[in-house]
């Protein structure tokens, strides 16, 4: 939609001088969202709600946790930034809000002792109390559980290999993804409660992972370290790593004033070397996972690795949007401008290649899969990702 190519960048920072009373949510919602990619969304996040979501039990029926958190959080992304109340019956009765709700929910036996999945929760149980704050009712609860769990991970940080937190209690390894969503949940969690302990821990966690050999020579992250050695282990570089270490650090940026640009800086290689031609994770311009077949209908990428492409989508949307906090700036506009046409590639490539006559998006998004798509929850949700980061990031 022409008006928002029309949008001058000072247009763009005087609709934003509102928001310096705070913004209703980290990171804060796009400014604009396009009203027919949402439309699309809708139609995903509805189908998702009554193909493959029992309402007794609270969970999508594949009932996998850390995906479910992560559709959660979705649905209340769509809804916080298009002002809707569509879904708002999975704040209180999804499985995880139940616990929320339930003072004597023992997080540790809940959680299970997977310390990523546990951080995916607290990501999912803060954007549930911004719609909470949203609608004018006390968030507490959800806020209160998600400070236990943030807890629970700190108290996993070690010297093994020089620090990081665990990849479970079982103290085994030490891998990417935990310890990037523990540089976001700690920046983020000091920006939203001001608390100094949050803050060291996102400041020692940037410092470990920065230097913990983990980033190959092309700038993506790998899988994890080798404990022997406390070497980079060369296994997968995943493409969701390549974008929570960015949202991450758009996160730790404004949390220390919106001043330090290295760390814009920083963000941007991850997400460039996954954007480069033969980076192995890009097919003209979308997102493929290494695991990714149209031939074989994507059955060979697991249900969790089904997800990683929409969190690569949701997590550069965060970005985005850190970086022109608490109001946009050249830098962060160039930024904005510079991933638009991704935003809007992945989205051209999902209604295109992978979404169905019945809302069901499948595994594959860079070509049709004929036929041989795997329909999956997990697919879904990361269409849903997908859709709903082009909706406020991409072209209308
Ligand atoms: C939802 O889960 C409950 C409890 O396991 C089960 O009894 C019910 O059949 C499920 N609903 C559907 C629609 O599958
Ligand atoms: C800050 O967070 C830490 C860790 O959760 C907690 O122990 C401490 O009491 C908090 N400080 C304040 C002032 O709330
Ligand atoms: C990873 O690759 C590097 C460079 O090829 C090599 O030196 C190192 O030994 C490998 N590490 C492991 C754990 O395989
Ligand atoms: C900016 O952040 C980097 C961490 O990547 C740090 O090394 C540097 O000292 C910071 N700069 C300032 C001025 O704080
Ligand atoms: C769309 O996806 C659903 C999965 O829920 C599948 O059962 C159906 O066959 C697909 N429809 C088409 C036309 O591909």
């Amino acid at each position: 939609m022409s008006w928002i190519k029309a949008l001058t960048p000072v247009a763009l920072l005087a609709l934003t001088i509102p928001s310096y009373g705070g913004p209703t949510t980290y990171p804060p919602a796009p400014l604009l969202v396009c009203p027919s990619t949402t439309k699309t969304a809708f139609a995903i996040g509805d189908r998702l709600i009554s193909k493959w979501y029992n309402a007794t039990l609270g969970q999508m029926f594949d009932g996998d946790f850390w995906v479910d958190c992560n559709t959660w959080e979705d649905f209340h992304n769509l809804m916080l930034d298009t002002h809707s109340t569509r879904y708002e019956s999975l704040t209180t009765g999804s499985y995880l809000a139940k616990a929320a709700l339930d003072p004597t929910t023992d997080w540790a036996a809940f959680l299970g002792g997977s310390n990523d999945d546990s951080l995916w929760a607290v990501l999912s149980l803060w954007k549930m109390a911004d719609y909470r704050k949203w609608r004018r009712e006390d968030p507490s609860a959800w806020l209160n559980a998600a400070a236990t769990i943030w807890d629970l991970i700190a108290h996993e940080w070690d010297d093994t290999c020089g620090g990081g937190v665990w990849w479970s209690t079982a103290h085994t390894y030490k891998n990417s993804i935990t310890n990037e969503l523990f540089l976001l949940t700690s920046a983020e969690g000091y920006l939203r409660n001001g608390n100094n302990t949050y803050l060291d821990f996102a400041e020692k966690e940037w410092d470990w992972l920065y230097n913990s050999g983990m980033r190959n020579s092309e700038g993506l992250f790998n899988d994890g370290l080798d404990l022997a050695t406390c070497t980079n282990n060369n296994q997968t570089a995943w493409s969701y790593n390549q974008a929570v270490v960015a949202s991450g650090l758009g996160a730790l940026y404004v949390a220390t004033g919106s001043k330090n640009t290295t760390l814009l800086e920083q963000a941007q290689i991850s997400i460039d070397a996954t954007l480069k031609a033969g980076s192995g994770l890009i097919d003209n311009g979308v997102l493929r996972e290494s695991c990714d077949d149209a031939t074989l209908g994507g059955s060979i990428c697991n249900h969790d690795q089904q997800l990683f492409k929409g969190l690569f989508t949701k997590h550069l949307s965060y970005l985005v949007s850190y970086a022109s906090t608490p109001f946009p700036t050249p830098q962060s506009i160039s930024i904005a401008l510079k991933y638009k046409p991704f935003f809007t590639a992945q989205y051209t490539a999902i209604t295109h290649n992978a979404l169905n006559s019945t809302d069901d998006v499948g595994g594959v998004w860079y070509a049709p899969a004929g036929g041989n798509e795997a329909w999956q929850p997990e697919a879904s949700a990361a269409g849903l990702e997908g859709v709903i980061a082009a909706a406020g990031y991409g072209k209308c």
